[in-house]
């Protein structure tokens, strides 16, 4: 077989997001392809324009994609169809070409769930911050018969919560409760030292919770660092990237992710990057 004609066969995937050359998400799923020893590549695609979403993803001949930050939405919006619990947060994170039609799914929400599992049981849940994050969280949490609260700095976005009915507060209007967990889905620690709310309501929370997760991956945030001071169960959001990206996985390859596929995967997220996606 000609290189053009081996070429030609391997499926593509790809990422699309703006920024999007951090994204461990190609060394993950090429991890997984290459344990499967699926003839497939996954890369990065820097969009600037989300209209063009579509477009790029059929013109390029891709089989799969995920879509980060911020064209989830959009993406949501330009889909042929839209599957499962996507529908009910309004943002996707991963199209699937099939029979010549998007389809749209949000593993997000479930990889999320599949990473706190090893909490155990959790009835109360706080989640600080009213992002795209927060919503997948939270549709998540609600299918699955929780009780759910929402903080967040400003009353922007507040409104989908208060449709889950979620009980929803600001900062000025905060009542304590006995939270089993407290996630912060906020941006706050990510490039910056900042806590998602004052210190000392993040103190009265932790006294009374026993967990905490922290969306936010590879670094120890403030929240992280003073959960872990304060004796909580706690983690931060790499499992949570890590199933979302399985989740994907299952769906691009139609198979049901092994244990030990999800290591190899687990060991291609934390190994060395390479610009074009490839393992080394
Ligand atoms: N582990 C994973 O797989 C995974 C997946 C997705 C995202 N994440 C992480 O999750 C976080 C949220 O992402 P997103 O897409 O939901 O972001 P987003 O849509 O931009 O929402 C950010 C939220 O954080 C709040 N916020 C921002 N800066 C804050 C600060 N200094 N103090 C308090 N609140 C603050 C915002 O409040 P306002 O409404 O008042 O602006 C908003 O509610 C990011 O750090 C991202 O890296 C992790």
């Amino acid at each position: 077989m000609t290189t053009r004609s081996k070429m030609k066969n391997i499926k593509k995937f790809v990422i699309f997001g703006n920024p999007v050359e951090h994204s461990k998400s190609p060394q993950m799923h090429n991890a997984g392809f290459k344990y499967l020893n699926i003839d497939a590549n996954y890369e990065t695609k820097h969009l600037l324009n989300g209209n063009e979403l579509k477009d790029t993803f059929l013109t390029n001949d891709f089989y799969g994609a995920n879509i980060t930050v911020p064209h989830k939405e959009e993406a949501y919006r330009q889909a042929d169809e839209v599957v499962g619990i996507a529908k009910h947060i309004g943002a996707v994170n991963t199209y699937i070409k099939k029979n010549d039609k998007i389809l749209a799914y949000n593993t997000d929400g479930l990889g999320f769930l599949k990473a706190v599992k090893s909490f155990g049981k959790l009835n109360k849940i706080l989640i600080i911050g009213a992002g795209g994050t927060a919503r997948a969280i939270a549709v998540a949490l609600k299918q699955e018969k929780k009780e759910v609260f929402l903080l967040n700095r400003s009353q922007n976005k507040l409104e989908f919560f208060i449709n889950l009915g979620i009980n929803t507060y600001t900062w000025d209007n905060f009542k304590m409760n006995n939270f089993d967990l407290v996630i912060n889905s906020t941006s706050a620690g990510l490039k910056d030292d900042l806590y998602p709310c004052d210190k000392k309501l993040l103190e009265k929370l932790f006294k009374k919770a026993s967990f905490a997760f922290d969306c936010i991956y590879g670094k120890q945030t403030p929240f992280l660092r003073l959960a872990l001071a304060m004796n909580l169960k706690a983690k931060d959001g790499e499992d949570m990237l890590l199933y979302q990206g399985v989740l994907a996985f299952e769906l691009f390859t139609d198979t049901k992710a092994t244990d030990k596929l999800i290591e190899a995967m687990r060991k291609g997220l934390t190994s060395s990057y390479t610009k074009r996606g490839k393992l080394k």
